[in-house]
């Protein structure tokens, strides 16, 4: 009898793996979503039909991708323009998405301060302040601001996941040594707030945990587009699987931390970097 029940359990586990991985209808708010890797989760979530909310400071751009996904896929999205940084910017974001949707499943704070050339080679002896702090209040304080007005909503439904992006330059610190001159030298701003946003997600779980929200960092490597050859050979060495990573290889890590086959994760760090900071 307990054998049969056992069995019995395995097989419906086996039934349920697709349903564990189905995030079809969630309302999901990415920030930072027309940009590189955003465009690459809106055509994933699009896919999975997701309804997402596309929030970024470039207002033009999403609207250019909202219409691209109409296109090919059959969810509902909303563009927004946010700065995550600005408090009324985000309650606006919430309120907006709360208007169309009527709920809020998911977030993922993505958008990150656009750091140029320029900034990416200033010496740490110079680097300016004002800079520092506008790194910071993207990258930092704009990840807080989203999570606490998306959160207080959630934690009323008792429901709900916050995926924090990250970096391995807020594990580890960038090696110097890869960049020679390419100009593509990863900034203390950088490493100050990506980092920040691996105990953001610690914190906000032990504060939210018992109130149905899970929140997670997802910590990504490098990917290729045409940088430098010096610079990916040298990046690649530095990895155990001797590349840099294609865009679209971070989607699935992403679906599976918004659905329920992630269910008993929780204040974790998913690092997807090819072995970057595994030696
Ligand atoms: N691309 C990589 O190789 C890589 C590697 C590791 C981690 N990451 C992380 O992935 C995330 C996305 O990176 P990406 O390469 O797509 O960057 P990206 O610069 O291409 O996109 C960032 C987006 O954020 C938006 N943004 C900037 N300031 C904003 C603000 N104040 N409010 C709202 N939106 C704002 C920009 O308009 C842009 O669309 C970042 O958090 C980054 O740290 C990227």
């Amino acid at each position: 009898m307990v054998r049969k029940i056992y069995l019995l359990s395995i097989y419906d586990y086996i039934m349920n793996v697709e349903k564990l991985f189905n995030i079809s209808n969630k309302v999901v708010i990415l920030t930072g979503a027309s940009g590189f890797l955003g465009q690459q989760y809106s055509e994933a979530l699009s896919q999975k039909n997701v309804k997402i909310v596309l929030a970024d400071i470039n207002y033009q751009k999403c609207k250019k991708l909202e219409e691209q996904l109409n296109k090919k896929y059959s969810n509902e999205t909303l563009s927004l323009k946010l700065d995550v940084g600005n408090k009324k910017s985000v309650q606006s974001m919430v309120s907006k998405t709360l208007k169309k949707f009527d709920q809020i499943d998911g977030l993922i704070n993505n958008a990150v301060f656009p750091e140029t050339v320029k900034e990416r080679s200033i010496p740490l002896e110079t680097f300016p302040l004002d800079i520092l702090q506008k790194i910071i209040s993207v990258n930092t304080i704009g990840s807080f601001l989203c999570s606490q007005e998306v959160g207080k909503i959630m934690a009323k439904k008792k429901n709900g996941v916050i995926v924090n992006i990250s970096s391995i330059y807020g594990m580890v610190a960038a090696d110097q040594r890869i960049y020679g001159k390419s100009g593509l030298n990863s900034s203390i701003g950088y490493a100050l707030t990506k980092s920040s946003v691996i105990n953001l997600t610690r914190y906000l779980s032990s504060y939210w945990g018992n109130k149905g929200i899970r929140v997670n960092t997802l910590t990504l490597g490098g990917v290729e587009y045409n940088q430098d050859p010096e610079f990916i050979k040298k990046y690649s060495e530095k990895t155990m699987i001797g590349r840099m990573a294609q865009k679209d290889e971070y989607v699935g890590a992403l679906v599976f931390l918004l659905s329920d086959a992630s269910s008993y994760m929780i204040g974790s760090n998913l690092i997807v970097d090819g072995g970057w900071t595994a030696w």
